[in-house]
């Protein structure tokens, strides 16, 4: 199965992506981690992406798109996969469309109310792992894997604000684009613990 893991920044794509990556041993392919990773190598990639992360902007659709068509062709992704961050936009999603099959779309939804403080509380680790600071109780170590927790560059009030605004105004139209395929599936990620949103994740898709 190929999903599509839509939502705005700080909806829990990427919580999400990680149990379902455990339970359904689907690969995960996120596309900010792509971006993250060239930018830590340095690759000129890397250093055309920071401008556009650090801003909150998209990244320029020819190279996103790029990428992922590229990451579509390794044999690794015969078994499913899900995309998380991809795609962003209309002209994204209508390439998606020319070399890839996508079942489900599973957008989860959250009252944007709530997802500067998620953001902006949030610790990741190299491995992967997501936490937010009210549940570290002071915890600077990764439970996983002992990594050491960092606060995303782009984690910063400002850079939120923007990342949001590319949200509502290019991301968002992606719920009726995949409404009007039938392949949209929404679930609530605003109300309850990771586990009871990913509950709600299994009902879809058992
Ligand atoms: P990307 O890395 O994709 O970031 P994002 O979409 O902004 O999403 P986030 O990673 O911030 O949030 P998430 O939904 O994964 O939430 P998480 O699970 O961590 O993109 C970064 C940048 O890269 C973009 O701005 C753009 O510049 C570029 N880019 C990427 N893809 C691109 C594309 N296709 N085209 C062009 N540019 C692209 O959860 C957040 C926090 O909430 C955590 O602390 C977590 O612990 C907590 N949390 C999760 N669930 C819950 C819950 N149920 N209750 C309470 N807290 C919760």
């Amino acid at each position: 199965m190929n999903i599509i893991l839509l939502g705005a920044p700080g909806a829990g794509k990427g919580t999400q992506a990680s149990k379902i990556k455990q339970r359904y041993n689907l690969l995960h392919i996120s596309t900010g981690d792509i971006f993250r990773a060239n930018i830590k190598k340095g690759t000129e990639i890397g250093k055309l992406a920071k401008s556009f992360m650090d801003a909150g902007k998209l990244v320029p659709d020819e190279v996103t798109c790029e990428i992922v068509r590229d990451r579509l062709t390794w044999d690794d992704v015969k078994g499913g996969y899900m995309l998380d961050g991809f795609p962003r936009n209309l002209f994204q999603a209508k390439e998606l469309d020319k070399f890839a099959e996508i079942d489900l779309c599973l957008n989860i939804a959250v009252d944007e109310g709530l997802l500067t403080d998620r953001i902006c509380g949030r610790r990741v680790c190299a491995c992967g792992e997501s936490y937010h600071v009210s549940t570290l109780n002071g915890v600077t170590t990764c439970a996983k894997c002992g990594g050491k927790l960092y606060q995303r560059a782009d984690d910063n009030p400002e850079t939120v604000k923007s990342r949001l605004d590319t949200y509502n105004t290019q991301t968002a139209p992606l719920i009726d684009y995949y409404m009007s395929q039938g392949k949209l599936k929404t679930v609530d990620g605003g109300t309850g613990a990771p586990d009871d949103i990913f509950a709600q994740i299994i009902n879809i898709l058992e």
